[in-house]
């Protein structure tokens, strides 16, 4: 029963992925996009979408009465809450919006979902559904050795970030367990594709390589991430809804763990294909200072979504890295839009003025 769906951040990398997913999935859905507008969200991911199905609204997950009034005007029935400050970098540099947007964000949304779904209009709950978008950073990091993350992994956040989203995830869970509020999470792994803000390795490394700057890998570069194409995660979230079990967490990954080192000289190579030069792009390639805290491996294990809702991912990393290039290089205004942000410029430089200083 999803009919009018409020979906946050959805102005961001996933969340815009999401909702042009979502309307092409389901011809029967209205969506509400709440979204702030940071440094990470741009109207130009929104291009195209269709004003009747589609409403834009610029404001703060924070914003209780702003929450409360969406909730009761679009007489919203599910909430797919991407809404976050996403960079663990950012949050290592600066901590204190994440806690405000991650954790107060959240609460706001659950607490104003409760009084509005639960307790003033007293909806069944195979009605309304609140699904909390995570990262399979809360579990920490592991050893080589050690086997995926499943979804009774205890939590060990280590940066910020993470902890914040893991704060997020144990509210969200408690709001189902002691109100019966009917929540589902996600926790998934790295994502890329079209419209990632180049602050992600992927989409930084592309912009990088295109306008000849170095490629800063971290450390030694053999860390590990579990990289999904960011439709992937669309069509399970989708999954989810349609399918998934209130109360249930599932875990989201793409059977996909090269080290960043290999991620960096793969996309060299594309780029080698699609704009040749004079040089090969991997003589850009260079080694910065590591990340502090910097986990040094991910891995999801997917046995459960794969069995209970049939989803597993369908693009190869070869195939996902392949689309996102050509998208940024087939999008000029998204990619003039990005490079014209202040934020972008500014981001760029004082990263790795902060990896050279720590040298
Ligand atoms: P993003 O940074 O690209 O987008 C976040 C969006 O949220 C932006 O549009 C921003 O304007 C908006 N936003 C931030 N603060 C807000 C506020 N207070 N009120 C309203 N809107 C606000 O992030 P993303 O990569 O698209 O991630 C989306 C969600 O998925 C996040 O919850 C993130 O933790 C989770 N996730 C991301 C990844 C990944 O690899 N990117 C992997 C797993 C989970
Ligand atoms: P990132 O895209 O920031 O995602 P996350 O920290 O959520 O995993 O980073 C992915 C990996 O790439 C991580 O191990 C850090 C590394 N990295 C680099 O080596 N160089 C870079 O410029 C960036 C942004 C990340």
């Amino acid at each position: 029963m999803m009919n009018r769906v409020l979906v946050t951040g959805g102005a961001g990398f996933i969340g815009s992925n999401f909702v042009r997913y979502l309307l092409n999935a389901d011809s029967g859905v209205h969506v509400v996009n709440l979204d702030a507008l940071t440094y990470a969200g741009s109207l130009e991911n929104l291009r195209d979408l269709p004003v009747d199905r589609h409403a834009f609204i610029k404001g703060d997950i924070c914003d209780r009465d702003l929450v409360n009034d969406l909730l009761r005007r679009h007489r919203i029935d599910t909430i797919v809450h991407f809404a976050a400050e996403s960079h663990v970098d950012r949050s290592i540099l600066s901590p204190e919006p994440f806690i405000r947007t991650n954790v107060i964000g959240t609460f706001t949304l659950l607490e104003a979902a409760r009084q509005y779904w639960l307790v003033e209009e007293a909806l069944p709950i195979a009605d309304i559904r609140f699904h909390h978008v995570s990262t399979d950073e809360v579990y920490g990091s592991l050893n080589p050795d050690e086997p995926a993350f499943s979804e009774t992994t205890p939590y060990a956040p280590n940066s910020p970030y993470a902890a914040s989203k893991a704060s997020s995830d144990h509210l969200a869970r408690s709001y189902h367990h002691t109100y019966h509020l009917p929540v589902t999470i996600s926790n998934c792994s790295n994502n890329y594709g079209p419209r990632q803000f180049p602050e992600k390795l992927i989409p930084l490394v592309v912009l990088n390589a295109l306008e000849g700057r170095p490629l800063p890998v971290y450390g030694d570069g053999q860390q590990i991430r579990d990289w999904l194409f960011v439709d992937d995660h669309c069509e399970a979230i989708h999954q989810i809804l349609v399918r998934g079990v209130s109360g249930q967490t599932y875990n989201i990954g793409g059977n996909n763990q090269p080290a960043n080192l290999t991620i960096v000289e793969t996309i060299c190579d594309l780029l080698d294909e699609l704009r040749p030069g004079a040089r090969t792009h991997r003589e850009l390639i260079k080694f910065v200072t590591d990340r502090p805290g910097h986990d040094r491996r991910y891995a999801m294990n997917i046995a459960k979504i794969r069995n209970e809702l049939g989803w597993q991912p369908r693009y190869s990393l070869k195939d996902g890295l392949f689309a996102t290039v050509q998208w940024i290089l087939a999008n000029p205004e998204w990619l003039a839009a990005i490079q014209m942000q202040n934020d972008y410029q500014a981001w760029l430089t004082e990263n790795y003025a902060t990896r050279e200083k720590a040298k």
